[in-house]
């Protein structure tokens, strides 16, 4: 997956046992061009107690830090603490924060509108509706009454394989990394897609991170369905470029899309002749058999 290399060891010896400081270096170019990651790990005989990490992306041009300097800095400081207290090593203290051990589902569908009875909540809960017929788990989720924050851009992800921010997201990376089906039911608005959508895609990067640092992986079909208060295909010109880079960037395959203009006009979805059978049966080609590959 990556190029990794131990480019120091220290090997401190004190009344608790035997330490052993690393620094290793992760080239990680493959994911994103020059990225490479710094890694500090205290041993305790050979059990890692204490992991830092710290990758070029997350310091920002300008920044008075340079990334090896502060693995260096890192390194020298946690040598001189296990010497100095090396009792506090002997246990690990790792840091990280595990997705919910439940909350996996065969569909799952994220709905992008702010409106709970709206147009995209309808489409949604057809799409649910299909899942349940074919016997299939699934689960809408309702992006806007969910505690999501805006990505930082911290990089922390590609560390450690988890994002810092405490919200309801490991939900919704739980419920994607387990899915074989996602779909996407959206508004435009501003010709793109809502913020509170936009949000979860970019905070998926975390997910992105966990396919790439741990190997966990995303083998989803993707389906997207938008609707439009303006006619013809001119609304939806960037909504299905974002959404399909969203799905391209995590490993899931974009398999087509259900887009419904006209809505200012129509107000109410269900009065669109033939839309909610088209997106009936979207849903159940990709449920059906066969449909796999
Ligand atoms: C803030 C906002 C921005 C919108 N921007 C667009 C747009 O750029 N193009 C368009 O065709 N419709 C736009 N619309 C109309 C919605 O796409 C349309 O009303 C849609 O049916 C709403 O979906 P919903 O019922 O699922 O919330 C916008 C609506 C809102 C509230």
């Amino acid at each position: 997956m990556n190029e990794s290399a131990t480019e120091k060891t220290l090997t401190i010896e004190t009344p608790e046992g035997t330490f052993t400081v690393r620094l290793i270096l992760d080239d990680l170019g493959k994911i994103y061009p020059g990225m490479v990651r710094y890694t500090v790990e205290v041993l305790y005989g050979t059990e890692p107690v204490y992991t830092y990490a710290i990758n070029s992306y997350e310091v920002p041009p300008g920044s008075l830090f340079e990334t090896r300097k502060v693995a260096e800095i890192v390194f020298a400081r946690l040598a001189h603490d296990v010497v100095s207290r090396p009792k506090t090593y002997t246990r690990p203290r790792v840091f990280t924060r595990p997705l919910p051990g439940r909350g996996t589902y065969d569909v799952v569908i994220l709905q992008g509108s702010p409106r709970r009875f709206g147009n995209s909540a309808r489409a949604a809960s057809w799409c649910d509706d299909e899942a349940d017929r074919a016997g299939l788990s699934s689960r809408v989720f309702f992006l806007q009454e969910m505690d999501i924050r805006p990505c930082i851009g911290c990089y922390t992800c590609y560390n450690y394989g988890y994002c810092p921010i405490e919200d309801d997201m490991p939900w919704i990376i739980r419920a994607l990394e387990s899915a074989s089906i996602i779909v996407v039911c959206t508004p435009v608005y501003t010709s793109t897609v809502p913020a509170g959508l936009k949000t979860v895609m970019d905070r998926c990067q975390w997910l992105h991170a966990r396919e790439k640092i741990l190997g966990s992986e995303v083998r989803a079909r993707g389906l997207l369905i938008a609707v439009a208060g303006r006619r013809g295909r001119e609304p939806f010109a960037c909504v299905t470029p974002v959404v399909n880079a969203f799905m391209e960037n995590l490993g899931i395959r974009p398999t087509g899309s259900v887009l419904v203009g006209d809505l200012d006009r129509a107000r109410d979805i269900r009065t669109i002749e033939g839309v909610e059978d088209e997106i009936r049966s979207a849903l159940r080609v990709l449920l059906g058999p066969g449909a796999e590959g």
